[in-house]
């Protein structure tokens, strides 16, 4: 069984986030099996620089569609975004250095971080670009 199961009670009703989700709670499935296989920590390593990149270009794509629908609260949940993105920074720093940084905690912590975020700040974004959708006349 999966990690993270993707139901439509994480829909955000917005399909291009939907998909940017579906495809990070994949990775992070990706990564929670190769740890349970024993994968070597190459391949590890290299699966979890996949959910860095994914996790970057989609808070860009977020922070896009806020700026350009005009969503009130674009502040905090960039703030959201980018605390994540630190925390991410400094795993990539202890992964070079060699420190075991993988482990199912960080798995888990990944997986709450998301469905939490998912569940309240981009269902938000998700309310608002559903009335006003990006480009359209306010
Ligand atoms: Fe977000
Ligand atoms: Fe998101």
């Amino acid at each position: 069984m999966p990690l993270i199961e993707w139901n439509d009670a994480l829909s955000v009703g917005y399909r291009p986030i939907d998909a940017d989700h579906m495809r990070l709670a994949e990775l992070v499935n990706e990564l929670h099996d190769d740890l349970l296989a024993g994968s070597s920590m190459t391949l590890i390593a290299a699966c979890f620089q996949r959910i860095a990149r994914h996790t970057a270009s989609h808070f860009r794509h977020e922070e896009h569609l806020m700026e350009g629908s005009g969503f009130p609260d674009s502040h905090n949940h960039a703030l959201a975004h980018q605390q994540l993105e630190a925390q991410i920074a400094d795993l990539l720093r202890q992964v070079d250095a060699g420190e075991p940084v993988f482990t199912l905690e960080l798995v888990e912590f990944l997986k709450n971080w998301l469905l939490n975020h998912i569940l309240t700040m981009d269902k938000k974004l998700g309310e608002h670009l559903a009335i006003q959708p990006p480009g359209s006349p306010r």
